[in-house]
């Protein structure tokens, strides 16, 4: 593989590894499911809210809606912790590189979300100040929107690139890695997602006793409003499973595998009933509509386990490659580190048979890498050494013990604290006499 392998110090994982990843798949199911109710969200306020310039019971919708988008953008946000760091603990080197790579967009996910949330408040809790300048108002939502959906493109080029070592090399900032291969289908998977499970959960609360209360229509009937939903729902489905084959066509062929391709197929499978069910309810007439709502979730839940497990399936297989030859140069890595230690203890054992010298062998072992007797090396040599100490043992010591910084154009030598002064007295003698 030509790809950059970028560890070589050992990098332990705190738990076993498939706790992490056990944990990462659940964290990231629940954080993944706020994130499209908040992005779902922000965009049925949007639509609804311009709905409402022709059809008002849109418009005090639009505004129910917006009171969700708060809440769920609050719990996408903490529910995305967990998932933030376990990803940055199993893949270290992977999700370092690609942060990197992508830096200044990486950045600017805290700025840009920031504002959004921002935008948010205001669009909601400034509503009723905006009744007479309802284009201002739209104008929010629609830059609150746009902010909603930019900000998981950062996230999703990111985790992209992330798998992909092979392309390091050529990335070239936030747009070319955006651009790489497989990021705009992947993207536009989630999007569709994103509408069909915000539509779901407004068909549950719409669906909810209180709700009729809460809304205060005065025309629309609450069976208009969840087939309004239902129409999304539905075509948020068509629209999963063609990008979702687009996205798999495309997928690079180093992760693929039997295994992900039958978890595909089998959580697509899981979500064909539920595609019959919502069509029913597009197309029955009112008093025939039996809604069908809890198996059709049961479909979709059944459906986003299975696809998160085949998610993290196509991580692991891209990845096994780098992973492996990571894990070879931290081995070599380890190995010539180890093999370094023993050859300079044998070194010293060679020396210090040969010492017959009191101070010779602590002298070769210590200085002498440093001190050459006739040439400045690193320090100076031990002929300038015995010429500025002459007759005066105690005052090598006493520099050996705390070294100051003399010579302007060298460095400054370490400390020896482990030293004994006895030792220290038969260096600095030897020093002085040979
Ligand atoms: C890592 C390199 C290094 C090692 C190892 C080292 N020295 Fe030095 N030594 C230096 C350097 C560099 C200087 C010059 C520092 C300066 O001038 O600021 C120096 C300077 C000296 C001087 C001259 C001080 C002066 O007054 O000019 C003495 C004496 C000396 N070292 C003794 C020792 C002894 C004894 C040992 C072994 C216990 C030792 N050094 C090990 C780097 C080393």
């Amino acid at each position: 593989m030509n790809a950059p392998i970028p560890r070589d110090i050992p990098l332990p994982l705190p738990a076993p590894e498939g706790l992490l990843e056990v944990l990462l798949i659940v964290s990231f199911l629940v954080h993944i499911v706020f994130v499209h109710l908040m992005v779902g969200g922000s965009l049925f306020s949007l639509i609804c809210q311009i709905r409402g310039l022709k059809t008002p019971d849109y418009e005090k919708l639009a505004y129910r809606i917006m009171q969700t988008v708060t809440v769920n953008k609050s719990l996408a946000v903490v529910m995305g912790v967990a998932p933030l760091l376990i990803i940055n603990t199993l893949y270290a080197p992977q999700f370092y590189a690609s942060s990197a790579l992508i830096g200044d967009m990486w950045m600017a996910v805290i700025p840009l979300v920031t504002v959004a949330f921002l935008l948010a408040y205001v669009h909601k809790f400034w509503w009723n100040h905006f009744i007479n300048i309802p284009e201002l108002h739209i104008g929010i939502a629609a830059l609150e929107t746009a902010l909603f959906l930019f900000i998981p493109l950062i996230f999703m080029t990111n985790v992209n690139l992330m798998l992909f070592p092979e392309y390091w090399p050529q990335v070239k900032g936030f747009i070319s890695a955006m651009l790489l291969p497989n990021v705009l289908q992947r993207y536009l998977h989630f999007i569709s997602a994103a509408v069909l499970f915000s539509s779901l959960f407004f068909i549950w609360w719409t669906g909810r006793k209180a709700f009729l209360q809460e809304a205060q229509f005065s025309k629309l009937r609450v069976i208009d409003v969840r087939r309004f939903f239902y129409a999304f729902a539905f075509g948020a489905t068509i629209l999963q499973i063609l990008t979702g084959l687009v996205v798999f066509a495309t997928l690079p062929a180093q992760g693929m595998s039997w295994g992900f391709t039958l978890l595909l197929m089998l959580g697509g499978a899981t979500a064909l009933p539920a595609i019959w069910w919502m069509w029913q309810n597009l197309t029955r007439p009112d008093h025939l509509l039996d809604d069908n709502f809890k198996k059709i979730m049961g479909c979709f839940v059944g459906a986003i386990i299975i696809m998160g497990i085949a998610r993290h399936d196509y991580r692991e297989n891209t990845l096994a490659d780098h992973k492996t030859a990571i894990a070879e140069k931290t081995a070599n890595y380890m190995a010539a580190v180890k093999e370094a230690g023993e050859a300079a203890q044998l070194a010293a054992k060679a020396l210090e048979g040969k010492a017959t010298i009191p101070g010779e062998s602590e002298f070769n072992q210590n200085c002498a890498a440093c001190h050459h007797a006739t040439l400045p090396t690193v320090g100076p040599s031990v002929q300038e050494i015995k010429a500025i100490y002459v007759g005066d043992p105690a005052g090598i010591a006493a520099w050996t013990k705390s070294p100051g910084k003399k010579r302007a154009d060298s460095m400054s030598m370490p400390g020896f604290p482990h030293i004994s002064d006895d030792e220290l007295a038969a260096i600095s003698q030897y020093l002085l006499n040979h």
